[in-house]
C-alpha cells in the first residue's frame, strides 16, 4: 500500500524583523547573518499566536469536512510546549472540529519529533487505511534578546495530512535513524530559552547526518546519484549546507553536486524568510522544494534528514506524486510571506517581553490581520482562550 504526505501547508505569523537591521543593533557585521548564518529575516512571534493557535492556522485548509470524519490520530511535535500534561493536540483538535473518536498527543525530541510522528502515523495508517492522520510541527524558536542564538530564532507551524495514496510524497520503508546522547541544546523544565553549546550543536549535527547518511546507504544500496534532492533540518541555512557539501566529496560527480547543490538552495528558499520553526523547519524546506524548484518530476526520489539536538537523526525517502504541485498552495504561501509587515528591532524586542510576560496587545498584533485566523485572546487562570479572526 502507498502511504505518505497527502497534503501539506504551512502557517507563519505576519510580523519580521530584517536580519541586517537586528545585526547593526547588535553591533555585528551584517553579513554574519546574512551570509554567515544565511539568514535575511526572521519571523517575530506575537503573543496571540502560540503553538496552538500556529499548528490550527496551518491546519485549517487542508482539513475537508469529510477529513474530519475520517482522522483518527492528531499528533503535535513541538519543544515549545505551553503545559507540562495537557497536549496542544487536544486544544487543535477541538478547534479544527474534528470528530471526537481520535487520538490525540504531543511529541518531544527537540526539532526532530515531527519525523517519528509522520513514521507513526505511517504505520498507523498500514493498519487502518480508511483513516487518516493529522502531524502537525508547531514551535517559537526563542533563545533570548542579545544571545549566541537569536540570530537562529523564528516561529511556524507545518501541518501534513498522512493517508494512504498520497498525492503529494509517498514514503519508502527505508528510513534509518541514530541516536547518541549528547548534550549540544537542551532546555530544562521551567526555563524559558535553551542551553546550547553552539559550536557542539553544529558538530552534533553533521556528524549526525553523516552516520544516518552512510548506514541508510550501506542498507538500501542507494547513493546520492538516486536523489533528485535532499532536504535538510534548517536551523539557519547555512547548517545544512555544511552537512550536504561534507558529503560531497571528490568521488562524487559533478552533475550530482550540481543538482544537489541547486536543490540545496531551492529547499532553503522560505527557511532563509522565517528563520528556525524547530520540528517544522525540515516541512517548511519541503515546502519550500516543491514549490520553488523548477525541474522536479513525478516519480522523482526525495531523501530527508530530520535532526533533533540531544540528539536523534533520521534519513529517509520518498517519492513524488504525479499532479503534486496541483495540491499546493504556492501562491497562498507566497501571499503569506509576502504580506508580512516588517517590526523594527525595538518593536521585536518589545515583543519579545511581551511574549515572555505573557501580555497581550491585540490592538498591535491583530492589526491590518488580512487572513481568517485563529488566534490566542486571553489566559485566565492559567487556561489559554482561543478566537477566530475573520475579517
Ligand atoms: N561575513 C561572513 N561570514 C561571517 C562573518 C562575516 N562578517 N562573520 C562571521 N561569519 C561566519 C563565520 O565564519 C561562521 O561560518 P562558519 O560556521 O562557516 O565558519 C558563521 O558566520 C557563524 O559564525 P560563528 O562565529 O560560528 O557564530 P556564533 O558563535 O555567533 O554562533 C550559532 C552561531 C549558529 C552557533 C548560534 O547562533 C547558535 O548557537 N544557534 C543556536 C543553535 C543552533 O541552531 N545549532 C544548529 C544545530 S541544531
Amino acid at each position: 500500500m502507498s502511504i505518505g504526505i497527502d497534503q501539506i501547508n504551512f502557517y507563519v505569523p505576519k510580523f519580521y524583523v530584517d536580519m541586517a537591521k537586528l545585526a547593526e543593533a547588535r553591533q555585528v557585521d551584517p553579513n554574519k547573518f546574512l551570509i554567515g548564518i544565511g539568514q535575511t529575516e526572521m519571523a517575530v512571534s506575537p503573543m496571540s499566536q502560540d503553538i496552538v493557535s500556529m499548528g490550527a492556522n496551518a491546519a485549517q485548509s487542508i482539513v475537508t469536512e469529510d477529513d474530519k470524519k475520517q482522522i483518527g490520530m492528531v499528533i503535535v511535535a513541538t519543544e515549545s510546549a505551553i503545559d507540562s500534561a495537557k497536549a496542544s493536540a487536544v486544544q487543535i483538535h477541538n478547534l479544527l472540529g474534528i470528530q471526537p473518536f481520535a487520538r490525540c498527543f504531543e511529541m518531544k525530541e527537540a526539532c526532530y519529533a515531527a519525523t517519528p510522528a509522520i513514521q507513526m502515523a505511517k504505520d498507523y495508517i498500514a493498519k487502518r487505511p480508511d483513516e487518516k492522520v493529522l502531524v502537525i510541527a508547531s514551535d517559537t524558536a526563542r533563545y533570548g534578546l542579545n544571545s549566541g542564538g537569536e540570530p537562529t530564532q523564528g516561529a511556524g507551524a507545518v501541518a501534513m495530512m498522512v493517508s494512504q495514496n498520497p498525492r503529494i510524497l509517498e514514503l519508502n520503508d527505508d528510513a534509518v535513524a541514530y541516536t547518541e546522547d549528547v548534550y549540544d541544546f537542551w532546555r530544562p523544565t521551567g526555563q524559558p530559552y535553551p542551553l546550547v553549546d553552539g559550536a557542539l550543536s553544529k558538530d552534533a549535527y553533521i556528524r549526525s547526518f553523516q552516520e544516518s547518511w552512510s548506514e541508510y546507504a550501506r542498507r538500501t544500496n542507494k547513493q546520492l546519484d538516486d536523489f533528485a534532492s535532499l532536504c535538510f533540518h534548517v536551523p539557519f541555512t547555512k547548517m545544512g549546507k555544511k552537512a550536504l557539501d561534507s558529503i560531497l566529496t571528490d568521488d562524487i560527480n559533478d552533475e550530482t553536486k550540481e543538482r544537489l547543490t541547486n536543490g540545496y538552495d531551492a529547499a532553503t528558499y522560505y527557511n532563509r524568510y522565517v528563520g528556525n520553526i524547530y520540528t517544522g523547519s525540515l516541512y517548511l524546506s519541503l515546502i519550500s522544494l516543491l514549490e520553488t524548484h523548477e525541474n522536479l518530476s513525478a516519480g522523482d526520489s526525495i531523501g530527508l534528514f530530520s535532526y533533533g539536538s540531544g540528539s536523534v537523526g533520521e534519513f529517509f525517502s520518498g517519492q513524488l506524486v504525479d499532479g503534486f504541485k496541483d495540491v499546493l498552495d504556492i501562491e497562498g504561501h507566497k501571499a503569506l510571506l509576502n504580506n508580512r509587515t516588517e517590526i523594527s528591532v525595538d518593536d521585536y524586542e518589545a515583543f519579545f517581553k511581551r511574549f515572555d510576560n505573557l501580555e497581550f496587545d491585540h490592538d498591535v498584533e491583530l492589526a491590518d490581520e488580512k487572513n481568517e485566523i485563529f488566534y490566542l485572546e486571553s489566559i485566565n487562570d492559567h487556561i489559554r482562550q482561543y478566537n477566530t479572526l475573520n475579517q
